[in-house]
């Protein structure tokens, strides 16, 4: 099948391909000197044309990941599989970073002004009432650590989350229809395990949170982009890209959006849910800033408007409980559910069950409520703050309603590498817009998180980055 994504919208399949190799090699699947497989031979495993393979093999020939020898083939490179994921923290240079342009490098680069990570300063969340929980869980459930959780999850905690979903966000559930996996990292994976094969097309949000795209790469998906935008998707757009690429599903962040903050309103949602139906198209709803809103409570989950079984949704509270326990509610109907129990058996046989009762404990007592309406202000004022600091300075931003990032645009003259080479020597480190980019472009867009770093260290850290900026510029 040849591309059919068009080019001006896509991620050109050559690039796709080329990824898809680099990915391999990665995982040492390809060694240095192996010999890649025949232009033939992967153009039909994929089924693409052979013009195609030819193309990426050149693209990885000219960056010196592969090398041709006369008339027997390509190979693979001496460090032509730079493996970072084997690499020790120590050797996690910036250029490594750089040159991988992965969001869980960037993530791992030590800096005092943190602006990467979309998590919360662990000093707001409620580390000593969960540490109380310990102790309370163990007296309840001595046997605790000497037993498997099910694999679907612990019945107790999937029916106190079935009745929260049905109260607070009207989701019609049984806890049947619940599976806990550890983190919507876990979840989105289990999804692209069941889902996915080489050159299935999908869907995904332009931009996007960035580690979905690298799982759905890695099972050789091809990304076709949806733009959002303050007032969310264009559902004609959509459609189009539905009724010509037939994707498999939508992978989307509606509420709070990673890495805009945007929110799509509840109008779209029902529509698009009724596209998804006529299209055969899941939506794979990632859900973990709903809770983190300022004013006004977000719209319903797409799930809520689902009667027919096309959405997945995924709920995770890494967000604002506790990223450490790695507690997510996955929520579909049957037979699907059925493959991600499956799916989720062979990941792992179930999430700790400690984790999951320590986290039960804290979600039923009325410590949360409490926890999550100052946990809102305060993240407020870290955004506000945040803001300030940019005003004046010609960046451009929507205010989000809700989340953890702004996504700003900087001015045309100041250019996002000069500015993030020379921010890692001042020890402040933030997220380049292209990484959340399917098509890699977005090169004048960065991700502040304000989210992670106190107060004080926020002010500062954005002073200092503003101030660079100038001295760039
Ligand atoms: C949109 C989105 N989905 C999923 C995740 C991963 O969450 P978890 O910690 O539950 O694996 C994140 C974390 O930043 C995220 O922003």
């Amino acid at each position: 099948m040849e591309n059919t994504t068009g080019t001006e919208t896509s991620y050109p399949l050559f690039l796709q391909i080329y990824e898809f190799i680099r990915n391999r090699m990665e995982r040492g699947e390809w060694k240095a000197h192996d010999k890649l497989p025949s232009i033939r031979g992967l153009a039909e495993e994929l089924k693409v044309h052979r013009l195609t393979v030819f193309k990426a093999y050149r693209q990885l020939a000219e960056d010196g990941k592969v090398y041709v020898k006369d008339k027997s083939g390509y190979y693979v490179s001496q460090g032509g599989s730079p493996s970072l994921v084997a690499m020790d923290g120590a050797d996690l240079t910036m250029a490594a970073a750089l040159n991988s342009n992965r969001l869980s490098d960037i993530q791992r680069l030590p800096a005092q002004y943190q602006f990467s990570q979309a998590l919360i300063d662990p000093g707001l969340l409620p580390n000593l009432f969960l540490s109380e929980y310990v102790k309370k869980v163990f007296d309840l459930y001595p046997k605790v650590m000497g037993t498997y959780s099910s694999v679907q999850g612990d019945e107790e905690l999937r029916e106190t989350l079935s009745l929260h979903f049905r109260e607070h966000h009207r989701l019609q559930l049984s806890r049947e229809e619940l599976l806990i996996t550890s983190g919507a990292q876990q979840a989105i994976n289990l999804v692209a395990d069941i889902l996915l094969g080489p050159m299935d097309s999908i869907l995904v949000e332009r931009p996007t949170y960035s580690l979905a795209m690298d799982i759905f790469r890695r099972k050789g998906a091809r990304l076709v982009p949806v733009t959002i935008t303050p007032e969310g998707y264009d559902l004609a757009e959509v459609e189009d890209l539905m009724a010509r690429h037939k994707p498999r599903l939508f992978y989307m962040n509606p509420t709070h959006h990673n890495p805009t903050g945007y929110t799509v309103p509840a109008w779209q949602r029902k529509l698009l849910v009724e596209l998804a139906e006529r299209y055969h198209c899941l939506l794979v709803e990632d859900d973990p800033f709903r809770d983190i809103y300022f004013a006004e409570p977000p719209p319903l989950p797409f799930f809520a408007y689902d009667t027919e079984g096309w959405v997945i949704y995924i709920s995770s509270f890494s967000k604002y409980v506790a990223p450490g326990l790695r507690i997510c509610a996955v929520a579909c109907r049957y037979p699907l559910m059925e493959r991600l129990i499956t799916a989720k058996a062979l990941a792992d046989n179930g999430t700790s069950l400690l984790n999951q009762k320590i986290f039960l404990h804290y979600y039923t007592s009325p410590r949360l409520q409490q926890h999550l309406g100052k946990l809102r202000i305060a993240l407020q004022v870290h955004k506000e703050i945040m803001e300030e600091e940019l005003a004046g300075t010609g960046w451009e931003w929507t205010a989000p309603q809700g989340g953890l990032n702004l996504w700003v645009k900087l001015p045309e003259q100041l250019k996002v590498e000069a500015l993030f080479r020379a921010s890692l020597r001042e020890s402040i480190v933030f997220v380049p817009g292209e990484i959340c980019d399917a098509l890699g472009e977005m090169k004048s867009w960065v991700r502040l998180s304000y989210s992670f770093v106190n107060e004080i260290t926020l002010r500062e850290g954005m002073r200092r980055l503003t101030a660079l900026a100038n001295q760039i510029e």
